[in-house]
């Protein structure tokens, strides 16, 4: 009898860890696709990803139920489908925020336990309603310096794995991933982001590890998403990275954003073109940014001098006379990849799918 019990026991246990959000994880190769990019779901080559995100539903500031894109309702609806048709066994996510989420209806929702509740319950319907397999939060705008924020966004994740356990409770689905998008901080403690929170709630983060450097803000050429710098002052992946798990988050929980985009910035002289070089803003686009695919192109169609590759930060440049545009190339991403892996990260997520060129840097991954 008493065997009897501590076999039904070990197998609650069993079936409890194995629904459990910690529950390991295979290396994960995901990509976000952002619906404004107009790049058709059907031509995602899906069998390179192992999750695919879906960007992004918006939050309505009055009701803070989730407010998808309307000409894209039926492209949301059919994502999961669409990409499944390639790889069957594709795991896809919808993205919530993002930088068309305004600040202050996050924030409102965040910090009020009744439309905390509206935007749960909406996101974990819509969820099943468009058929994802999980929900990706990402709320860019917010300041780490900002405790009330910070603390309502633990509150919020907290009560959130809770509403998701709960609806798979008497239901033979799965329970629903959840994740979150951030940006790289190199100043993280338990009193700025909710790490703790995020560590027992969160099945990972994606660290969006790019845009430390852009033309507009800065007058000097720079590799924008530099895994390593020169010096300690200095903004870089690696150092962000360290930040997060000195911070008290496993880097199991932690998957590293690249970059499928560069910048391009005009060099104040064209003879001086190193990484540092003098500039005096964006050049070939009006913010500077490029997909892969287009700084292929211009390098091609212009006679670009490069790519030129930087060990130090590890970074690809190419310079068309006094355009010079910085972006991960092939071998760059190789580099973070295997990166990853060393530090013992749960896998990739690259912004975003439809800047590359031919699948090369998918590949690379
Ligand atoms: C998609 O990726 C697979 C796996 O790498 C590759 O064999 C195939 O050629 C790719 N398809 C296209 C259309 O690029
Ligand atoms: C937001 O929600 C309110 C209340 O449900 C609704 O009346 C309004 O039309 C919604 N706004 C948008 C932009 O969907
Ligand atoms: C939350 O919002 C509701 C509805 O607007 C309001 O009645 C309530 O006072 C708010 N709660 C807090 C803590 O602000
Ligand atoms: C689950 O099922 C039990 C027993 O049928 C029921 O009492 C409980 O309310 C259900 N819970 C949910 C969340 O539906
Ligand atoms: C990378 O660029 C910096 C700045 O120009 C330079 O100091 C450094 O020597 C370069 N690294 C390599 C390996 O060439
Ligand atoms: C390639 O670049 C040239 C100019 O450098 C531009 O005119 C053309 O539209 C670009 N093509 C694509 C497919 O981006």
């Amino acid at each position: 009898m008493a065997s009897r019990i501590a076999i039904i026991i070990l197998f609650h246990v069993f079936l409890s860890l194995n629904s459990h959000p910690a529950k390991a994880q295979a290396w994960i190769k995901a990509g976000y696709w952002y619906y404004y990019n107009g790049f058709p779901v059907s031509n995602i080559n899906s069998t390179l990803y192992t999750h695919l995100i879906c960007a992004a539903a918006d939050l309505n500031s009055s009701s803070y139920q989730l407010s998808i894109p309307s000409s894209y309702d039926r492209v949301f609806s059919a994502f999961t489908n669409t990409v499944k048709r390639k790889n069957p066994s594709i795991t896809t996510l919808l993205s919530i925020g993002g930088w068309d989420t305004k600040y202050s209806t996050l924030s409102a929702m965040a910090g009020n336990s009744t439309y905390r509740k509206s935007f749960i319950d909406d996101s974990i319907k819509t969820a099943r309603l468009y058929g994802f397999q999980g929900l990706d939060f990402s709320w860019l705008s917010v300041s780490t310096g900002d405790k009330m924020d910070m603390d309502n966004m633990g509150t919020l994740f907290e009560e959130w794995r809770a509403a998701m356990a709960l609806e798979t409770r008497n239901s033979s689905l799965s329970e629903l991933i959840l994740t979150a998008a951030v940006q790289l901080s190199l100043t993280l403690d338990s009193g700025s982001l909710p790490i703790d929170s995020i560590r027992r709630n969160l099945n990972w983060i994606h660290v969006l590890a790019y845009d430390y450097y852009v033309p507009e803000g800065f007058k000097f050429t720079a590799a924008s998403a530099a895994l390593y710098a020169l010096d300690d002052s200095d903004v870089s992946t690696d150092s962000g990275i360290a930040a997060w798990i000195n911070g008290g988050l496993p880097a199991s929980k932690l998957v590293l954003g690249l970059p499928f985009f560069g910048y391009a910035w005009k060099l104040a002289n064209p003879n001086e073109n190193s990484i540092g070089a003098p500039a005096t803003g964006p050049a070939v686009t009006e913010a500077g940014d490029m997909s892969y695919k287009e700084i292929n192109n211009y390098s091609k169609t212009q006679g670009a001098v490069g790519p030129i590759y930087n060990s130090s930060y590890v970074v690809n440049y190419v310079i068309v006379g006094s355009d010079w545009i910085s972006f991960d190339g092939v071998d760059v991403v190789r580099i973070k990849v295997s990166y990853a892996k060393e530090k013992g990260l749960l896998g990739y997520v690259v912004w975003e799918v439809s800047y590359d060129d031919n699948w090369v840097l998918s590949q690379a991954g």
